[in-house]
């Protein structure tokens, strides 16, 4: 451990202060496995907390029960035990509180960009306007300004994802719940969105939630790294990040952080079949 970081496995209160906004409580999620017949445990034990406001990261290897734990917050999947609360009360379904972005971009490929970003506030109801205004502020907050009246498939997969998140956005949630959004980008891409990500987030104060499996990811954009166990997954550790924004990735405290997620992550991978390691997302 360093200076920059204090590990918990309770987790303790994050580094912005914020109070608890959701609670996980002896969570567990079981599957029946059709091709190996039985019920597969994704999740079992799971206890943390998400501040409110704090850029949380969930962190571990693939197969471990991340988008599982995700999609029970999301309201999308149901859980077998324990229970997930916002503010106090039961989260059993999706509501417009909580956004979601998976690795695959959500866009309508018959619309173009603006009127993709658009689609949620049209839902609303608000007026034409409004809606316009709303989404060229956010295209503009991403560099996409000059793509308003495109398709999807004229945009890279950079631009496509942040299209997506901005569509997020525009429907204001109070929380971002994010999958492997960054996954099938190339390196470069995917630096140049986990900043702009920093960046909306620093401006629009929401609480995230983001799932990865690449360590430097998990570190660059935490202010807690929530490490899972390999399946069934509980909490292994939460390292708490007070390194100052923006981050770099070259710097030694930053690598003794990364080193540290390593390790934990490894010790999780020794202990499992091929079989899983094989398992992709
Ligand atoms: N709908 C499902 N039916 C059966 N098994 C599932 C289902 N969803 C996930 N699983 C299993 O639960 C475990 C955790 O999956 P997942 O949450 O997708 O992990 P991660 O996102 O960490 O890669 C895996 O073994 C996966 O095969
Ligand atoms: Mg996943």
């Amino acid at each position: 451990m360093t200076d920059a970081t204090q590990s918990s496995p309770s987790g303790g209160s994050g580094e912005g202060g914020g109070e608890a906004l959701i609670h996980c409580r002896g969570l567990q999620k079981s599957f029946h496995d059709i091709s190996e017949g039985r019920e597969i445990i994704a999740i079992q034990h799971l206890d943390f907390e998400v501040l409110e406001g704090e850029f949380l990261t969930i962190l571990g290897p693939s197969g471990c029960g991340k988008s599982t734990l995700l999609n029970i917050i999301a309201g999308f999947e149901e859980t077998t035990a324990g229970q997930v609360t916002l503010r106090g009360r039961p989260i059993t379904k999706p509501g417009a509180d909580r956004g979601v972005v998976f690795q695959e971009y959500a866009l309508f490929p018959w619309m173009t960009v603006l009127d993709n970003v658009c689609y949620g506030l049209k839902e609303k109801g608000l007026p034409k306007e409004e809606q316009i205004g709303i989404a060229e502020t956010y295209l503009n907050a991403v560099g996409l300004e000059e793509f308003a009246n495109r398709y999807p498939h004229e945009l890279s997969g950079g631009m496509k994802q942040r299209v997506s998140l901005i569509r997020v956005l525009a429907n204001d949630p109070e929380i971002l719940l994010m999958d492997e959004p960054f996954a099938a980008l190339d390196a470069q891409t995917r630096k140049g969105l986990q900043e702009e990500l920093i960046r909306l987030w620093q401006d629009s104060h929401k609480t995230i939630l983001f799932v990865t499996h690449n360590v430097e990811e998990a570190v660059f954009l935490g202010d807690r790294v929530v490490v899972m166990t390999a399946r069934p997954g509980r909490i292994k550790e939460i390292i708490e990040i007070s390194l100052e924004r923006p981050r770099d990735v070259t710097a030694p405290d930053f690598n003794l952080v990364r080193r540290e997620a390593t390790r934990l992550v490894e010790e999780e991978l020794k202990g499992r079949n091929t079989a899983v390691l094989s398992h992709s997302g």
